[in-house]
C-alpha cells in the first residue's frame, strides 16, 4: 500500500463522516505491518465533546480488533486549506500504542505532509513514564 493510497482510503471516509455540527468530514486509515487497514471517520454528538475524532474512531477498531503494537502509518484527510493535523487528544491515544507512528496529514486539494508522531508529540507522556 503506498502513501497516497492510504491518503485516499482516508478520504473514502468522508462518505460515513457524521458531522452535522462543524460540516468539516475527516477521514483516517491506520495502516498495520500485514496490511490490515483500519478506517474511520468523525462522529459528532448533540453535546459537543462527546464527539470523536476520525484518527481515535480507526484507533479503537485497531485495537478492539486485536491490532497493537503493529501500526506503521495513519493517514489523515480533511477537506480545509491547511493539513489536517491530528488534534491533542488523538496525538496523546496514538502516542500510546506507536509513539514511532508515521502521520501522512492531507488537506482538501489531496496534497499530504509525513511527519513523525514523536514529532508532533515531543516529550510525550507514554506507558514508560509511569515506571517507579
Ligand atoms: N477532527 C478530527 O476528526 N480529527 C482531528 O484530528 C481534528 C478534528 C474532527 C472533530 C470534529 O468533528 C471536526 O473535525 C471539527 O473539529
Amino acid at each position: 500500500m503506498t502513501d497516497q493510497e492510504l491518503v485516499e482510503r482516508a478520504f473514502a471516509m468522508h462518505a460515513y463522516s457524521y458531522v452535522p455540527y462543524s460540516g468539516f468530514p475527516v477521514g483516517a486509515a491506520l495502516l498495520c505491518t500485514d496490511g490490515t487497514v483500519f478506517t474511520g471517520c468523525n462522529v459528532e454528538n448533540a453535546a459537543y465533546g462527546s464527539t470523536i475524532c476520525a484518527e481515535r474512531t480507526a484507533l479503537l477498531k485497531a485495537i478492539s480488533e486485536g491490532h497493537r503494537g503493529d501500526w506503521l502509518t495513519i493517514a489523515i484527510a480533511g477537506r480545509g486549506e491547511d493539513f489536517c493535523w491530528p488534534c491533542g487528544s488523538c496525538r496523546q491515544m496514538l502516542y500510546e500504542f506507536a509513539p514511532g507512528l508515521r502521520i501522512l496529514a492531507a488537506r482538501g486539494d489531496g496534497q499530504f505532509q509525513s511527519v513523525l508522531l514523536e514529532e508532533l508529540l515531543p516529550h510525550g507522556f507514554g506507558p514508560s513514564s509511569l515506571k517507579k
